[in-house]
């Protein structure tokens, strides 16, 4: 890490940028890569992004494109007269590599396959371990000593800012009452359909960024004809509108899209709001829906 952490770099827009805890920027809008696989769609997916002025990529071990993602910005960043520091780049430790010197190991993989020699943000995926039942006790130990090669690695400034996702409340909290670097982002499932607001007060509390994922719930809430009225109402896109419901409740977001022109329109969000009614209609969709995956359960 050459550039100081107080900088932002000069491609970003200072107010689509949050400060992390330790005083690191990041950007407010990502492109989110799961199921995002094959060389070609990864760069051209990518493409689209830096176009249009994303400048976080979301990624992690499990969703086995690094090494795609490595090798696209390896390309492009040139081209757009970009470099690595212009990119706020997140990975996240596999469930199956929880344990201290598995998570160091697993981290330095992470960095090899993305061809870097530091990451922005790396995350604990899930709270448990791969193939050990939720309720198991020692989920809760294997995750702490995670995190401890998580602080080693962030005081030997490969990882510049570190967190975890799909930690609920009781997760954070034995988190914090044992951690030495406290966690900066906390990434989960976050929509109208789960609105998740006493995880949200409480990370506001800790001073914890909350980043959601699933914002367009894997795709399913675009449809949703409460959405649709509002988008109507704006002359904007359902996607555009769920975004925004997040970001408007200091959320960033990192949408997933194949699609280049989805991409686009994905990124469409700065110069228009939602009034107060639109977030109340929105909000009234609350039923505590995962579309992706439920971690309450784990021990
Ligand atoms: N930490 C975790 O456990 C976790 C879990 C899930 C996701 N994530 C991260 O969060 C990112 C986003 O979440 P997600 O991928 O689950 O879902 P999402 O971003 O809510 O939705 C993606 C889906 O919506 C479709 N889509 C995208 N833009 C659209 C638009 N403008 N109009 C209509 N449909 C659109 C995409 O299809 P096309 O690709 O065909 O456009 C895709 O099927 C992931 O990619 C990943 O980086 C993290």
């Amino acid at each position: 890490m050459k550039r100081s952490e107080r900088e932002i770099p000069k491609s970003w827009v200072p107010d689509r940028t949050v400060w992390l805890n330790v005083g690191v920027p990041m950007s407010l809008l990502g492109l989110g890569t799961f199921r995002l696989r094959g060389d070609e769609t990864v760069r051209l997916s990518l493409e689209a992004a830096l176009e249009n002025g994303y400048r976080l990529v979301d990624t992690a071990t499990v969703y086995g494109n690094e090494a795609a993602i490595g090798s696209a910005l390896n390309t492009l960043l040139p081209r757009h007269g970009l470099s690595r520091a212009d990119i706020f780049l997140t990975s996240k430790l596999s469930p199956k590599d929880h344990g201290k010197e598995q998570a160091e190991a697993a981290c330095l993989r992470s960095l090899k396959e993305l061809g870097c020699d530091y990451l922005d943000l790396y995350l604990v995926h899930w709270p448990g371990t791969q193939g050990w039942p939720q309720d198991d006790a020692g989920n809760r130990e294997r995750r702490l000593r995670s995190w401890r090669a998580l602080e080693k690695l962030h005081d030997g400034r490969k990882l510049r800012a570190i967190g975890v996702s799909n930690y609920t409340i009781r997760h954070l909290e034995e988190l914090l009452a044992e951690c030495r670097v406290r966690p900066s982002v906390l990434q989960v499932e976050f929509h109208p359909e789960l609105a998740q607001s006493a995880l949200l007060s409480f990370c506001r509390r800790e001073g914890i960024h909350l980043q959601a994922y699933s914002s367009l719930g894997a795709g399913h809430l675009v449809d949703r004809p409460e959405v649709a009225k509002v988008a109507m109402c704006h002359g904007r896109q359902p996607s555009q509108v769920l975004l925004r419901w997040a970001l408007q409740q200091g959320v960033s977001v990192i949408p997933k899209s194949a699609s280049p022109s989805r991409v686009a329109e994905n990124a469409q969000l700065w110069t228009w709001e939602l009034s107060q009614a639109d977030m109340e209609e929105l909000n009234a969709m609350d039923c505590g829906k995962h579309y992706c995956w439920d971690p309450s359960g784990v021990a």
